[in-house]
């Protein structure tokens, strides 16, 4: 089922409670969109799906039209998602800077996701408060959650690049927290966007115990995020969620899983659309039982369905949807 905002927070709320984390899967295409719904169904948990600013002009073909492209996603989602009464599923914003001010609000007022992400974190801490609350204040009206960042996570995603790492501080986060009244709060402490192994980082996961004791403290507590999730190892997610991670960002480990997956595929099964050596050309026939891209994408999606069933039970997730 596709969630509200409403019930995306009881999803989180439940999470941070029972310390248990909610993968938030980037996608882009059809093939994704439903090996992770399958997925999150099967393993019987919530979960949220995705969509940077990059994904939608993709989606929109050569228009490249942000607008298109975020009504394509989700409306895919919203109606695969309403196949599944036992697990829901939210969409997401992910890092729109503030120049998708504007496309923001056209996804809100459009009931296209359940909650967005305004990352101003390139900005001062007043302009990256300033920008935070305006959003807050127009996705509220609408039942529409709100993440934002302060901090900056090394590594490409999508259109967001840093080459340096800077580490959240807490009294920034509570000062954040408290000026903007954002729903989840995404701090940087240390992982990489793409690809990066959770042994090589300077992992802070007392950061995230210091700035979720200190909201707590203050009568703020919030829903911290991890971002550039995916090189981490299972102590790494289990140390995050008990310190006070629920949102677990995941993007490159699938995009690497679906490479995989349907390369693999092609090593086996080379010879369907290539002509053997030994084979003349007036006898090879190419196998459309094989070519066909439902028989080879299927691949990917499975893959994908199997890993988010994985990561679920690795966070907790598993078995916990607030609809079961
Ligand atoms: O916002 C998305 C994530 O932070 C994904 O990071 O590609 O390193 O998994 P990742
Ligand atoms: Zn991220």
């Amino acid at each position: 089922m596709f969630l509200s905002g409403q019930q995306l927070k009881q999803v989180f709320d439940k999470a941070k409670k029972e310390r248990f984390g909610i993968i938030a899967s980037n996608v882009v295409f059809d093939t994704q969109i439903r090996g992770l719904i399958q997925g999150y169904n099967s393993a019987g948990s919530d979960g949220l799906m995705q969509m940077s600013a990059g994904a939608c002009k993709y989606a929109a073909g050569e228009s490249e039209d942000i607008e298109v492209g975020a009504r394509l996603i989700s409306s895919m989602i919203q109606v695969f998602a309403s196949q599944f009464p036992n697990s829901g599923v939210g969409l997401h914003i992910d890092h729109a800077t503030p120049n998708y001010f504007d496309f923001i609000v056209y996804c809100i007022e459009n009931k296209l996701v359940t909650s967005v992400m305004i990352d101003a974190s390139h900005e001062s801490l007043e302009e990256n408060i300033r920008i935070t609350k305006e959003v807050v204040d127009i996705a509220h009206k609408h039942d529409i959650l709100v993440e934002g960042e302060i901090g900056r996570i090394k590594g490409t995603e999508d259109e967001i690049v840093s080459d340096v790492e800077l580490y959240t501080k807490p009294e920034e986060a509570l000062e954040y927290v408290m000026k903007t009244n954002v729903d989840l709060f995404a701090a940087s402490v240390g992982t990489n966007h793409g690809v990066s192994k959770g042994e090589n980082i300077v992992l802070r996961l007392d950061l995230v115990k210091e700035i979720d004791d200190l909201l707590i403290k203050n009568g703020v507590e919030r829903g911290i995020v991890l971002h550039g999730a995916s090189g981490l190892t299972d102590e790494q997610h289990h140390q995050a969620i008990k310190n006070g991670v629920v949102k677990i960002n995941k993007d490159t480990h699938y995009q690497m899983d679906m490479a995989e997956a349907i390369q693999e595929y092609w090593e086996r099964e080379k010879y369907a659309i290539v002509k053997p050596d030994d084979v003349s050309e007036a006898d090879y026939i190419p196998n459309k039982g094989k070519f066909d891209p439902r028989k080879w994408l299927i691949h990917g999606e499975n893959r994908m369905n199997e890993t988010l069933q994985e990561f679920c039970r690795l966070t907790g997730s598993a078995n916990k949807s607030i609809l079961l």
